[in-house]
């Protein structure tokens, strides 16, 4: 990848070795006084013409020679290029890069549209951490997206069909709990699905009644069907069972700031899963086995439907493909879940491909998150309420912030802990690479120095108060054209800030949130580094440009910290 920025540069220096070579990736330097960033285009030509590299390399090292941009390109090693920016070129590239609304992210989404499969819990069951981290995963992926000029559709596909309801209204006619239902209905139904579940685990409970086992599953089979032929009793449980649950998430949803732009769950797919059936039995991609509709993918074999009919979660997956596709027409579909399901995604898209359907789909599998023994509230049995999670985080914050602020006005406080502690847990998702299992740790998550949430905010919360300070003191606003670096720190600012958008297309290109998450803590690092080491408003004469820097660092990182989903504060 080359960075928006240099490619102009670039591809006009390539073209005076090759006008139809492919300028290729330049990397950035570790050590800044080889350059700014590493090219490797000379080295991959001359290998692919067969000629020396360093020789061809000394060529276009010329062809820089002269040319705005570039201060410094020299040769290294076998037939490398390393190249130092122009100081003066940094400096309006990161002035145009802050006036825009994208903060220089590429527009390569323009006119395509992502469909966004996040969150998707299954109803009449709590939201477990594995929702939470799927729904914080992909608010981000779809920030990264609409950043670069993505129509993004959120879905949150729930799981809301199939033979759990069967079973739930059978548990519901033997055993409910009114009350307990009115209080606390997904609590509730989760209780009476375990209800059904011990009540037929013949393996588990060697003393039930096999012929009373086989009755309950023989009703519960009973009542899926009824409730698939749009019976009215068991139509009106299921839409209340959902509603409950929707309720319950929405609760979640509202606290985390995220919102989708359909809910069409598993059950919208029900009635268009036998013509799917039929559709991939036309093309010759199904074949009958044992009474049930298989799909063999080398070594896999993929159920579509079942011996008794019923389709499944394959099934589901490609009518909502193909309804998808007939909606929005999307150029990319991101599906984010618990990595386990991989086997299942692989599986579905290979026969999506096969079914004729090109839109780019991505499973975006994620780890575990482990939850410290003991450390959370057990007062609702082993199931962790996600309101409860974020409670505790919120007052963890809260203590912290009683302790540090305690001049802060009582609501301010509490809006500080509440964005703190949120975002503190929201950041814990994103912060590692998806696909790595983590371990919830408190201490880490709300630490003010490291790479958390509170840092990163309070980072952005002094950024703000030096120009506060600037502007009290009468200091005329800076203007991005007076930048000039005369300190090293200075320099590093501007080169880290004009690398953000590199960072954004990187998550974006790979989906991974991490990328954007680190290139958010080293921006913070780099700011903390120049505020620390040079005194901004005491600048004698490079005070202006050390102010333009701070507006800089506030305009990027704001940016930054609202695609991770966090709400940026004036003070903390
Ligand atoms: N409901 C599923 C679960 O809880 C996730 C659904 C993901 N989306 C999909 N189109 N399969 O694991």
């Amino acid at each position: 990848m080359i960075p928006a920025r240099l490619l102009p540069l670039c591809a006009e220096a390539a073209a005076t070795v090759d006008p139809a070579a492919e300028v290729d990736t330049l990397v950035p330097t570790n050590n800044a006084a080889h350059g700014d960033y590493q090219w490797n285009f000379a080295f991959r030509l001359a290998k692919a013409r067969k000629e020396n590299p360093r020789a061809l390399a000394e060529r276009l090292v010329g062809s820089f020679a002269g040319k705005p941009g570039i201060a410094a390109a020299s040769v290294a090693g076998p037939g490398f290029i390393n190249l130092k920016l122009d100081d003066a070129w940094l400096a309006a590239s990161l002035r145009e890069q802050v006036a825009e609304a994208a903060c220089g992210v590429p527009q390569s989404g323009e006119g395509r549209t992502l469909i966004l499969d996040f969150s998707s819990p299954n109803v009449a069951k709590r939201m477990h951490v594995g929702h939470m981290r799927s729904t914080h995963i992909g608010h981000v992926v779809g920030n990264l997206h609409r950043a670069a000029g993505w129509t993004v559709i959120g879905d949150n596909h729930i799981g809301d069909w199939g033979t759990p309801f069967g079973k739930l209204i059978v548990a519901w006619d033997e055993w409910r709990d009114e009350a307990a239902y009115a209080a606390d209905p997904v609590g509730e139904l989760e209780r009476l699905y375990v209800k059904f579940g011990d009540a037929t685990n013949l393996k588990e409970n060697p003393g039930l009644d096999p012929a009373a086992v086989a009755t309950l599953n023989d009703r519960s089979r009973e009542e899926t069907a009824k409730l698939q032929r749009g019976d009215a009793r068991n139509r009106a449980l299921w839409e209340d069972f959902r509603a409950k649950s929707l309720q319950e998430y929405e609760a979640v949803y509202r606290r985390v700031g995220v919102q989708f732009d359909v809910v069409l769950g598993e059950s919208a797919y029900g009635p268009m899963t036998d013509e799917v059936v039929r559709g991939l039995r036309e093309a010759g991609l199904v074949e009958a086995s044992e009474g049930a509709m298989i799909i063999r993918l080398g070594n896999q074999v993929s159920v579509v439907q079942k011996k008794d009919g019923a389709a499944t979660y394959t099934a589901t997956d490609l009518a909502c493909v193909k309804y998808r596709v007939e909606r929005w027409n999307p150029a990319k579909m991101v599906y984010v879940t618990d990595i386990r399901q991989a086997q299942h995604f692989a599986n579905f898209f290979a026969i999506a491909g096969k079914w004729g359907y090109t839109a780019e789909l991505v499973h975006l599998g994620f780890g575990m998150l482990k939850l410290p023994e003991g450390a959370m509230s057990t007062r609702k049995g082993n199931v962790i309420r996600l309101v409860d999670l974020l409670d505790e985080a919120v007052a963890r914050a809260r203590a912290v912030v009683d302790e540090k602020s305690a001049i802060f006005p009582d609501e301010e406080r509490a809006a500080i802990a509440e964005a703190v502690g949120v975002g503190a847990v929201r950041y814990q998702d994103l912060v590692q690479a998806p696909g790595t299992d983590i371990t919830f740790d408190w201490a880490r998550m709300l630490a003010m120095d490291g790479n958390s949430a509170p840092y990163l905010l309070y980072t952005r919360a002094r950024a703000t108060s030096v120009k506060r300070k600037a502007a009290e003191a009468g200091v005329p606003s800076p203007d991005l054209a007076n930048l000039r670096f005369d300190h090293p720190l200075e320099r590093e600012l501007a080169l880290t800030l004009l690398r953000f958008p590199e960072a954004v297309e990187a998550a974006l290109r790979t989906a991974a949130p991490n990328l954007a998450a680190d290139a958010t803590y080293r921006l913070c690092e780099a700011f903390n580094r120049f505020y620390f080491e040079l005194r901004v408003l005491e600048g004698g004469d490079a005070r202006d440009s050390r102010l333009a820097l701070v507006e800089a660092t506030d305009r990027v990182l704001c940016f930054a910290l609202r695609l991770l989903g966090l709400r940026v504060l004036e003070r903390l």
